[in-house]
Parts: C-alpha cells; sequence; structure tokens
C-alpha cells in the first residue's frame, strides 16, 4: 500500500510536469527571421499549443516584429496592428486559439517575412488534414504531441493502484 501510495505521487508529480512544459517555436529555426524565408513552410511543419511561445531572433537594427490580423498579414499592411516587438529576441506568448499573424515592417514583408500561426487548445489533439494547402501533402504534417491532462493521469494512476491492492 505505501508503495502504491508512493506511485501515486510520482505519477502525479510527472503528470504536473508534463502539462507545465510550454514550447518555445523559434521562427526559422537556426535560420531566424529573414527574408527569403518560406515561413508558412516553417509554421505548417508544426504544432502550437495555446500557452506555448512564438520566438523571434534577428538584427535589431533592421528588423523587426508586428502582429496583425489577416488583412496585414496577406497584404503586407500595419492593418488590425495588435503589437510590435524590437528587441531582437522576442518572445510572446500564444495565450489563446486562433490564429496570430505576424510581420516584419521596413518593407521585408515583401521579402517573406511574414508567418501565420494556429494555435489550437491543449485539450484537442490537431485534426491532421486541417492546416496546410492541398498541395501541400509533402511536407510532414505535424504529428499532434499528446497532452494528457492531469485528470487523465490520475485517473490512470487510480485505476492502475486499483488493479493492484
Ligand atoms: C511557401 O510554400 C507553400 C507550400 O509549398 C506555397 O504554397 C507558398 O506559395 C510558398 N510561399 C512563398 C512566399 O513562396
Ligand atoms: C519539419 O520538421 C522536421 C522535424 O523537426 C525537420 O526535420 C524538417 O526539416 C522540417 N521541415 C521544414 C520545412 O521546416
Ligand atoms: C488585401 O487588400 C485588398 C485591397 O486593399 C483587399 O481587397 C483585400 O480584402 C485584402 N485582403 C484581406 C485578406 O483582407
Ligand atoms: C483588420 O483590421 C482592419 C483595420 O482595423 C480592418 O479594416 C479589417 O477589416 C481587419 N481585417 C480582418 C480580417 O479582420
Ligand atoms: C508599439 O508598442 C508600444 C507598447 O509596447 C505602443 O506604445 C506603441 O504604440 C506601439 N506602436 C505601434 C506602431 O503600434
Amino acid at each position: 500500500m505505501v508503495k502504491a501510495t508512493s506511485l501515486f505521487f510520482y505519477l502525479l508529480l510527472a503528470a504536473s510536469a508534463t502539462i507545465t512544459v510550454a514550447t518555445d517555436h523559434i521562427v526559422g529555426g537556426h535560420l531566424g527571421w529573414n527574408p527569403n524565408f518560406n515561413y508558412s513552410l516553417w509554421s505548417n511543419n508544426q504544432t502550437f499549443f495555446v500557452n506555448d511561445l512564438i520566438s523571434f531572433r534577428y538584427q535589431k537594427n533592421i528588423y523587426n516584429v508586428f502582429e496583425v490580423n489577416k488583412t496585414g498579414y496577406e497584404n503586407c499592411t500595419m492593418d488590425g496592428i495588435a503589437g510590435n516587438w524590437s528587441s531582437g529576441k522576442d518572445f510572446i506568448p500564444l495565450d489563446r486559439p486562433g490564429m496570430y499573424y505576424f510581420l516584419c515592417g521596413n518593407g521585408f514583408c515583401f521579402s517573406g517575412m511574414k508567418v501565420a500561426v494556429k494555435v489550437v487548445p491543449l485539450s484537442t489533439p490537431p485534426p491532421s488534414s486541417s492546416h496546410g494547402h492541398a498541395d501541400d501533402h509533402s511536407a510532414s504534417p505535424a504529428t499532434g504531441r499528446l497532452r494528457p491532462s492531469l485528470a487523465s493521469f490520475v485517473a490512470f494512476a487510480a485505476l492502475w493502484i486499483g488493479c493492484r491492492i
């Protein structure tokens, strides 16, 4: 019984560690935030969960980051501006589900420096075919990382212990 109890708390600990992990999505990976990069391919290749971070790394005297709406994103304008960053290493929390649109000012948006990000709720594994364009099936789809809820871990632990004692 003592053993089962400590296992329970171990699983509880593991579960809380699992659910507090937030991924930092570095835009462009090691290539960072620069012109002439297809950020749609980068974005479509991963899954963004609520409370993850997106981070932009760039030369701060040349580039910057603006959050705009879809109109701004598609037309490289400041339509629907919702934020701006210029530190050269910006961490932006993705704290609600839905679409986020970022672009670079100073004309660099027209050189590809724009990125659209779809953020999904933690509890919903993303449908495997919901994002990407019809002609984009060759890119490896983001496989849904399972983030089981604390409740399911506890339920599992209780079941496991229940079977053993
Ligand atoms: C990025 O790649 C996607 C998928 O291949 C393509 O549809 C899109 O036109 C590309 N974007 C640019 C700016 O080249
Ligand atoms: C997609 O992700 C995989 C695994 O992280 C990586 O090897 C690959 O280069 C990525 N592709 C693109 C286009 O970013
Ligand atoms: C982009 O701009 C054009 C012309 O200003 C406009 O008609 C179009 O609706 C804009 N795109 C989006 C997605 O709003
Ligand atoms: C983006 O914001 C502009 C300015 O507020 C607005 O006119 C436009 O309708 C918005 N576009 C979308 C897609 O919400
Ligand atoms: C940039 O953000 C600051 C606050 O972070 C705000 O005061 C300023 O008005 C913003 N500039 C634009 C152009 O939106």
